[in-house]
């Protein structure tokens, strides 16, 4: 099941912020060896390190080695060294890995249609609003049924909001007519993209840029921090400032190692990664204005920023995308979210 794909990769520009992160190593092990009888634990993503997650990815390694005085340690596997977002959830099921933060619409895809809630257009004004279902008691439930598929929800981390790309300015639902779209796999986002005239085409992660280089997609919806640190600058003219929906993740621990853990390492493991994902929500919002700087020097990028009017367009026609929520979640789960927005 391991495998590493390092070599199928691309080159990518991403040293903008790996020197500050001072993360160049493919794997990031903590410093000191492990000794025996030391609990070694191994996080996979899909992003680079000097992203929301990455940076998440960092302080968990450093918070779970100081709290338990260096007898658990962390490997972390970034840029989907270890597994690609479409075989991570196996992944960590098998056993083969004892961490992932995957992003909330991919455990939409994994059996919990009720997360595609983060997926729906317009739904968001602002990350405050998020919070108030990731820190309410839709968001404690829905990390509880995780444990349904022997997973331990451990807590939320925001990337950001994304913003749509192309080969022109994508500001209403006509600009996007007729494009072929890179999406998550998400019922919601693939009825967002067909209900604004476009193709959705779901795709891993990490054939994003060779898909948009190659032609087979002619554009995607991207934070700004995964937009700028997979280089799609290089591949893409048009970038248009939509912030039409959500991208945040859940970190989740597998069962396997959750059983094999003593209560004390539970322990520490839990507030590791409340420590750890403070500090990373804390952070996204600095990446996401460093992303904006890093994109508006890049010479071949045009970024164009839509008006009210437009997002109000891309909301009214959006609206077979809440039909399909409501469809898989259940009829009640989107007045639920509405009426936590409001309260
Ligand atoms: C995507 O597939 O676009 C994102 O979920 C990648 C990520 O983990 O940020």
């Amino acid at each position: 099941m391991q495998r590493v794909r390092a070599s199928t990769r691309w080159p990518r520009r991403r040293t903008w912020l790996l020197a500050a992160a001072g993360a160049a190593a493919a794997v990031l092990r903590p410093a000191g060896a492990a000794g025996p009888g030391v609990r070694r634990l191994r996080l996979s993503h899909v992003v680079t390190e000097d992203t929301p997650k990455g940076h998440m990815a960092r302080a968990l390694q450093h918070h779970l080695q100081a709290r338990s005085g260096g007898r658990m340690v962390l490997e972390v596997y970034p840029d989907s060294q270890l597994y690609g977002d479409e075989d991570e959830l196996e992944a960590l099921r098998l056993g083969a890995v004892d961490l992932l933060a995957p992003s909330l619409s991919k455990f939409a895809a994994g059996g919990f249609p009720a997360f595609e809630l983060f997926d729906l257009p317009l739904l968001f004004a602002n990350l405050p609003q998020v919070r108030r279902i990731t820190q309410g008691s839709i968001g404690t439930e829905l990390l509880q049924a995780l444990s349904q598929r022997d997973m331990v929800g451990l807590g939320y981390l925001d990337n950001g909001f994304k913003h749509l790309s192309g080969p022109r300015a994508l500001r209403q639902p006509a600009d996007l007519a007729g494009l072929r779209l890179r999406i998550q796999p998400s019922a919601v986002l693939s009825a967002q993209m067909r209900a604004w005239g476009a193709t959705p085409v779901a795709l891993p992660f990490a054939d994003t840029r060779r898909a948009l280089e190659r032609g087979v997609v002619q554009g995607a919806e991207n934070t700004l921090s995964n937009f700028a640190t997979q280089g799609l600058a290089s591949v893409q003219p048009d970038l248009t400032l939509t912030a039409h929906g959500y991208l945040g993740y859940a970190l989740v621990a597998g069962q396997r190692l959750w059983a094999r853990l003593t209560p004390q390492e539970q322990a520490w493991l839990r507030e590791a990664a409340s420590a750890a994902l403070a500090e990373g929500n804390a952070r996204a919002a600095a990446l996401e204005q460093a992303a904006l700087a890093h994109l508006q020097a890049q010479p071949g990028l045009r970024i164009h920023t839509p008006q009210s009017a437009d997002r109000a367009a891309l909301r009214t026609a959006a609206e077979p995308a809440y039909t399909a929520f409501g469809r898989m979640a259940g009829g009640t789960a989107l007045a639920r979210v509405q009426r936590a927005l409001q309260g």
